[in-house]
């Protein structure tokens, strides 16, 4: 498993790279992650110029904390090597990652790490540096899963881009993320979701859901970006500032699983320790904990320290 360090992404906002305006909103919204689009918010007579903007966009600054990714077009169309290599040497020093839309193979993912080590041993860039996120958007990405997390150390995210991916397997739907008219024995997206988290948590990536694109319709997002975080999914696009908080919401644990979570950290320490009895189980309250307990408290702690959340209640040893 790869041992490169992977910063949370609870919101990443889509923006189209055409669109110097939305860019520069992009800048003002507390989002974790921006990427600036060159492949389908991008007209293929505007692609040129989206290069350009975005290139100015990523020297210009001012994206504070965020991750700064560029989304090329797929290895099927004419564009991704001139996306890629206008983009690395005008902006490769401003860049987080690349993202590969509609990944279909390992290959794929190994062409775009050779084309990005090239052009940062050539620019004096550091080798390496430059992450990839991977979009899952057809049935033979999610056939390949398992051998495309495992393509290149460089890859942060594994993205289900439910757009594309409904189309690629021909569901009847026009709804994005919603479950399609007539299929009335569960969610349609379980065994695609899971297999994409499966791939990610066994090859230490992240698991992103993809955009919602009924930006009205805030109860519809909170429904499908809560399946996903139930599930255990690191973040969610969004499309429009809207989205924004209901997305971080969503992708933080409440304050009481925070709360909670920290304390069976504490007392499970204090349990394990001479002082606690050296205990492998004990009981916190009315409930049982052991080591699996904390490594679920863990998780739960992660993401609330991730996202900068502060304890309201505090554990202490008994006197
Ligand atoms: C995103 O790219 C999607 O196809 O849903
Ligand atoms: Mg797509």
């Amino acid at each position: 498993m790869t041992t490169r360090p992977i910063r949370p992404r609870r919101s990443t906002l889509a923006v189209p790279g055409s669109n110097p305006k939305m860019i520069d909103k992009a800048r003002g919204l507390h989002v974790d992650a921006v990427f600036l689009d060159l492949e389908d918010a991008c007209a293929p007579a505007a692609k040129a110029a989206g290069r350009k903007n975005i290139i100015e966009a990523l020297r210009e600054g001012g994206f504070g904390e965020k991750i700064r990714t560029v989304r090329v077009n797929d290895w099927t169309t004419p564009w991704t090597y001139r996306d890629v290599i206008d983009v690395v040497e005008g902006a490769g020093a401003q860049l987080d990652c690349i993202m590969l839309p509609k990944v279909q193979d390992a290959a794929q993912v190994h062409a775009l790490d050779m084309l990005l080590t090239q052009i940062e041993k050539s620019h004096g860039l550091e080798v390496g540096r430059i992450g990839i996120e991977v979009q899952i958007e057809t049935a033979s990405g999610l056939i390949a899963l398992d051998a495309i997390a495992q393509a290149s150390p460089r890859i942060e995210t594994l993205i289900f881009g439910p757009a594309d991916f409904m189309a690629s397997i021909q569901m009847k739907s026009l709804t994005v993320g919603e479950q399609p008219p007539g299929y009335d024995v569960g969610d349609a997206y379980h065994h695609i979701l899971m297999s994409i988290l499966m791939a990610a948590r066994a090859h230490g990536k992240q698991a992103i859901d993809g955009p919602y694109l009924a930006i009205k319709d805030l109860d519809g997002l909170g429904r499908v970006a809560g399946r996903a975080a139930a599930l255990g999914f690191d973040g969610k696009w969004v499309l429009h500032p809207t989205q924004v908080d209901l997305i971080n919401e969503t992708f933080s644990p409440s304050q009481d699983d925070y709360d909670h979570a920290e304390n069976i950290l504490d007392a499970y320490a204090w349990c394990t320790s001479e002082a606690g009895g050296s205990r492998g189980a004990a009981m916190l309250g009315d409930e049982m904990i052991d080591e699996a307990s904390r490594k679920m408290a863990l998780v739960i702690a992660g993401k609330g320290r991730a996202a900068g959340m502060k304890r309201a209640t505090v554990w202490q040893p008994p006197e």
